[in-house]
């Protein structure tokens, strides 16, 4: 599936319309370049699971949890991680079994840590507020 995203508000309603479909434990891997929008469509993956945290960019610490949700979330940033083992240190394992929904924006600098029922979500800047989004279904 490919959709074009005109602006920073349609992208709002497309994070609502995943988060409408999310169960617990699913994971959502996200890629594009700087500024394709991951962390705003993260956003709102999270407000639209209910959580009512201040979301932000984990950038620096690899990881923030939003736990009071219909699903809690833990939400990634695999940007400035050098190592796999850095990720698996936070407790990658525990984070996975417990049930949460993961956002895991970068999740293609290693992307031998998701397993096949992984749901891919490729954006893509094409011009200043369009964005093309790609996703496979997943069964
Ligand atoms: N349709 C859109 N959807 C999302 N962001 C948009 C859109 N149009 C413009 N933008 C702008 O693009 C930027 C997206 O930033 P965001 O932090 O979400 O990107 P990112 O993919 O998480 O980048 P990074 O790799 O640095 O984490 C913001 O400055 C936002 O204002
Ligand atoms: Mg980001």
């Amino acid at each position: 599936m490919e959709r074009s995203i005109e602006s920073i508000a349609e992208m709002e309603a497309l994070g609502g319309e995943i988060a409408s479909r999310l169960q617990p434990g699913d994971v959502v891997a996200l890629t594009g370049e700087l500024g394709a929008g991951k962390t705003h469509l993260c956003k709102a993956i999270v407000r639209g699971l209910g959580s009512r945290e201040v979301v932000t960019s984990p950038t620096f610490t690899l990881v923030h949890e939003y736990p009071s949700g219909r699903i809690p979330v833990s939400h990634f940033d695999f940007y400035r991680a050098a190592r796999r083992d850095e990720i698996v240190a936070l407790g990658w394992d525990d984070y996975l079994d417990r049930g949460d929904v993961i956002l895991v924006e970068w999740a293609d600098k290693f992307p031998e840590l998701f397993s096949a029922g992984t749901q891919w979500i490729h954006l893509a800047v094409d011009g200043s507020t369009r964005r093309l989004v790609r996703w496979e279904e997943v069964s």
